[in-house]
C-alpha cells in the first residue's frame, strides 16, 4: 500500500517536474520567438504596411518635410498624407509637417510640369511621361537638395508618391520615370446588390449597398488608397450577371457616393449593365438595339448616370452568354448591341466594355468534334467577323483563355485576331478554379504566361500585352481583374490571396514586368524586407501555380472541377444539362487515350490562332508539354519528351504537385518563426488543407483515369487513400461563391 502510495507521488512528481520542464523549454521557444517575431497583424494594411526600415536604411528616406508646388487638391492631399503615413512608417518617428509649401533641403517635392519652370532640366522627360506618368529623382530645386515627385497631372504625382515609398521599401534606386502601358485598369466586381460575391471567398462585398448612399465605410477610401499604389484607374462595381434594378435611381445614387471616395484617387467607376433593362423596368416594349425607343431610353439614362457621377467610365456588358439576354435574341449581333449602348455613353467621354465571353446557346453532342461542338472556339466565330464594326468607344473584353480562367489555358485565340479592335484582357484574380482563398496560388507567372504570348499576328512578334496596348489596332485597350476583395479583414480572404492583386496591379501598368521582381517586392512590403523571409516566400509564390496545375489539371487538362461551386475534383461527370458543362468533355478520357483533339482532325479550333502558332500546336512533338492534352487526343502509350508514356507522366505530374505542396509547407515552417504569429500560424492552417486537398485532387483524378483505362499505376506511386466511388459521393452543398 505505502509502496504504490510513494510510487504514485513520485510519478506524479516527475509528471510535475516533467510538466515544468516542458513548460519552461515552451517559454524559452516562445520568449525566442517573441524577440524574432513582430507583434501579431491582420492583414488589412495588405502592402501598405510601411513597417521601419533597418536603421541604416533610414537616411533615404529622411525628410526635410514634404512639400507641394502644385495647388492644393483633394488628390494632391492624399499624395501628401500618404507620403506622410508612409514616411512615418518607414523612418519609425514622425517625419514632418505635410502642409507646408516651404522647400527644404532633404524634403519631398511634389510639382507638376506647370508647377516648374519652363526651362527645368526635367521638363523634356515630363512630356514624355503622359497623363499617369510621374518621375522621382533627387534634384536641386530652389536652392535645396530635394527628392522631386514630378508629374503632369495631380494623379501623376498620387502615383509616384506611391512608387517612390515603393522604392524605399525595396531599395529600389532613383531616378524612377514610368508610365502606364495600357490606359484602363480596371477590377470588375462580381458583386451582387445583396452583397453577395459572384466566385468571391473573401466574405461579403466591400459595398455596403444597403448602408450607400447615407453611410460611406472610411474602407473604401483604404480601397482606394490601395489600388492607386499600383496604377488601377477603374472599378466596375458589380457583377457582370447584373440586375436591371442598378440602374435604377437609388443604386445610381449608391454608386455615386462610392465614386465620390475613388475620385480623388484617380479611379472611375463603372457598372455593369443587364442587356434587358429598360425592357425588364417596363419603360421600352422590347430590348432590341435597333428600335429607336430603347436607343432613346439608354440615351437618357446615360444621362441620368452623368449628371450624378460626371466622370462615370461607362458600361460593362455581358450579353448572350450563359443566359443572359442579349442582342441576338432579336436577330442582331454584338456589335449591333455594343454600338447602341456606345452611342448613348460617347457623348459623355463613357466606354463599353462588351464580353466576349459568349458560347453557343444550343448544345451539341459531346461526340461530335467540329468548330461549332468545340466549346473553345465559338466565342471567336462569333466575333472574328465582326471585327472593325464596333464604335470608336467600344472595347471588346477577353477572357485570356477561350474556355473560362483554368489553372493554365493557351491564350485566346481573339488575341491578335482583331487588329482594328481595341481588346481588353480579362483575367480572374479571385481563384475560382484554383482552390479558392485556401489554397496558396501565386498568379503572377499566369498572367505573365498570357501577356507575353507571341501570337505571331501578322506572320511578326505581336505579344498579347503588345496587342492589347494598340500596336496592331492603333488604339489601345485595357486590362481587367475579377477582383479578389471582399469584406474579409485581409480584403482577399488570405494574406498570400493579396499577392494577387498586388501582381495584376502592378502587370496591368507595365505588362513587360517580371513576376518574380513582383513576388519579390510583394514580399518585402507585406511580410519583412529581411531577405531570409523574402527568398523563401518568392520561391514557395513561384512555385505556387504550377502545383497546383500539376494537382489539378496538368498537360492540358481543363474543367474537372465539381459542378457549380468548382472545389475539387470531378472528373467523372458526365450528367450535366450541357454537354459542354461535363468534365468528360474536356478530358475525353477513354480505353483508347485521353485529351481533346483541336487540330485538323478534330474540332479544329487550332486553325485560329495565327499559321505559325496554329503549325507548332498541330504536331503532339511540337506542342507544349503544358498544353499537350487541350489540343491533342492521343494515346496512353504516348512517349512523351521524358521518355515515359503518357500515363506515367500524368501519375508523375499528379504526385509531383502533391510533392510541391508538402515542401510549400516545409518552406512556410522555416519563414514562419520570423514573421508575425498571427498572419504566420493562418498561412499554415492553409497551407496543411491545401497539401491535404493537393493529395485528393490526384487521388480522385488517378483514381478516375484508372477505372477508364485500367492501367496499373508506375512502380513507387501510392495508390488513391480510398475507392474511387468514396471521391464520387462527396458534397459540398455550401461552398462559397456560387448561388
Ligand atoms: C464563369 C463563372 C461564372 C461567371 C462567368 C462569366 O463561368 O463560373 O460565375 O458568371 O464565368 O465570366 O461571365
Amino acid at each position: 500500500m505505502v509502496q504504490r502510495f510513494v510510487m504514485r507521488r513520485a510519478a506524479a512528481l516527475w509528471s510535475s517536474l516533467s510538466g515544468l520542464l516542458l513548460a519552461c523549454l515552451c517559454l524559452g521557444q516562445c520568449l525566442a520567438a517573441a524577440a524574432a517575431q513582430p507583434a501579431g497583424e491582420d492583414g488589412y494594411r495588405l502592402w501598405l504596411r510601411y513597417a521601419a526600415l533597418p536603421a541604416g536604411q533610414r537616411a533615404r528616406a529622411a525628410a526635410g518635410g514634404i512639400a507641394s508646388l502644385a495647388p492644393d487638391s483633394p488628390t494632391v492631399r492624399a499624395a501628401r498624407a500618404e507620403l506622410q503615413r508612409g514616411l512615418d512608417g518607414l523612418l519609425g518617428r514622425p517625419a514632418g509637417a505635410a502642409d507646408g509649401n516651404a522647400v527644404a533641403d532633404g524634403g519631398i517635392v511634389l510639382a507638376r510640369a506647370a508647377d516648374l519652370p519652363a526651362d527645368a532640366a526635367v521638363q523634356p522627360r515630363l512630356r514624355l511621361l503622359g497623363t499617369e506618368g510621374y518621375l522621382v529623382e533627387r534634384t536641386r530645386l530652389r536652392g535645396h537638395d530635394v527628392t522631386l515627385v514630378a508629374a503632369n497631372t495631380d494623379i501623376g504625382l498620387l502615383y509616384g508618391s506611391f512608387a517612390w515609398l515603393r522604392a524605399l521599401q525595396t531599395g529600389t534606386a532613383l531616378p524612377l520615370a514610368s508610365a502606364p502601358a495600357l490606359p484602363r485598369r480596371l477590377l470588375d466586381h462580381w458583386d451582387n446588390l445583396d452583397r453577395t460575391v459572384e466566385r468571391g471567398y473573401a466574405g461579403e462585398s466591400i459595398w455596403n449597398w444597403w448602408e450607400l448612399p447615407g453611410i460611406v465605410e472610411p474602407r473604401y477610401t483604404d480601397y482606394a488608397r490601395a489600388n492607386a499604389s499600383l496604377g488601377i484607374n477603374g472599378a466596375v462595381l458589380n457583377n457582370v450577371n447584373a440586375k436591371a434594378e442598378v440602374l435604377g435611381a437609388p443604386f445610381i445614387a449608391k454608386a455615386a457616393a462610392v465614386a465620390a471616395v475613388l475620385r480623388p484617387y484617380g479611379i472611375r467607376v463603372y457598372l455593369s449593365v443587364r442587356w434587358s433593362t429598360p425592357l425588364e423596368l417596363q419603360q421600352t416594349r422590347s430590348a432590341d438595339p435597333l428600335d429607336p425607343d430603347v436607343a432613346a431610353w439608354w440615351r437618357s439614362k446615360a444621362d441620368e448616370i452623368y449628371r450624378t457621377i460626371p466622370d462615370f467610365g461607362g458600361f460593362l456588358v455581358k450579353a448572350n452568354s450563359e443566359g443572359q439576354p442579349g442582342p441576338q435574341d432579336y436577330g442582331r449581333n454584338h456589335a449591333d448591341g455594343a454600338n447602341m449602348l456606345a452611342r448613348a455613353l460617347a457623348p459623355h467621354g463613357g466606354i463599353v466594355m462588351w464580353r466576349a465571353f459568349v458560347y453557343n446557346p444550343a448544345s451539341h453532342p459531346a461526340k461530335a468534334v467540329d468548330k461549332t461542338s468545340d466549346r473553345a472556339a465559338q466565342a471567336y466565330d462569333q466575333f472574328k467577323p465582326l471585327d472593325g464594326k464596333f464604335d470608336a468607344n467600344v472595347i471588346v473584353q477577353v477572357k485570356n483563355g477561350p474556355i473560362d480562367f483554368q489553372p493554365r489555358e493557351p491564350v485566346h485565340p481573339l488575341f491578335g485576331a482583331m487588329p482594328a479592335t481595341p481588346l481588353m484582357m480579362e483575367f480572374q484574380i479571385t481563384k475560382e478554379y484554383l482552390g479558392f482563398a485556401t489554397h496558396l496560388a501565386y498568379l503572377g507567372p499566369l498572367f505573365q504566361e498570357a501577356l507575353r504570348f507571341d501570337t505571331r499576328a501578322g506572320g511578326r512578334a505581336m505579344t498579347v500585352a503588345q496587342a492589347l496596348e494598340g500596336k496592331q489596332a492603333g488604339k489601345a485597350g485595357g486590362i481587367a481583374g475579377v477582383a479578389n476583395i471582399g469584406s474579409s479583414r485581409t480584403w482577399s480572404g488570405s494574406d498570400f490571396d493579396q499577392a494577387n492583386w498586388y501582381a495584376f496591379g502592378r502587370m496591368a501598368w507595365d505588362p513587360t514586368v517580371d513576376a518574380g521582381a513582383v513576388a519579390r517586392e510583394w514580399a518585402q512590403q507585406t511580410w519583412s524586407a529581411d531577405a531570409r523571409v523574402t527568398e523563401p516566400v518568392v520561391a514557395l509564390m513561384m512555385g505556387s501555380r504550377e502545383a497546383v496545375v500539376d494537382y489539378m489539371t496538368p498537360l492540358g487538362l481543363h474543367h474537372m472541377m465539381g459542378t457549380g461551386h468548382h472545389h475539387g475534383p470531378a472528373p467523372w461527370i458526365d450528367n450535366l444539362e450541357r454537354p459542354d458543362w461535363n468534365p468528360v468533355y474536356y478530358h475525353r478520357a477513354a480505353r483508347d487515350g485521353i485529351g481533346f483533339a483541336r487540330g485538323a482532325a478534330g474540332s479544329n479550333a487550332l486553325a485560329q490562332y495565327a499559321p505559325e502558332v496554329a503549325r507548332r500546336f498541330a504536331d503532339p512533338a511540337t506542342t507544349p508539354p503544358a498544353f499537350l492534352l487541350w489540343f491533342h487526343h492521343l494515346p496512353w502509350t504516348y512517349r512523351m519528351p521524358s521518355g515515359r508514356s503518357l500515363w506515367d507522366e500524368l501519375v508523375a505530374h499528379y504526385d509531383r504537385g502533391v510533392a510541391e505542396a508538402a515542401t510549400m509547407q516545409a518552406e512556410w515552417e522555416s519563414v514562419r518563426p520570423l514573421v508575425d504569429a498571427r498572419r504566420g500560424a493562418d498561412v499554415a492552417q492553409r497551407l496543411a488543407r491545401q497539401r491535404e486537398e493537393a493529395q485528393w485532387w490526384r487521388d480522385a483524378c488517378l483514381a478516375y483515369f484508372q477505372q477508364v483505362n485500367g492501367l496499373p499505376l508506375p512502380p513507387g506511386s501510392r495508390p488513391p487513400a480510398h475507392p474511387l466511388e468514396y471521391y464520387r459521393a462527396l458534397a459540398f452543398p455550401y461552398a462559397p461563391g456560387h448561388n
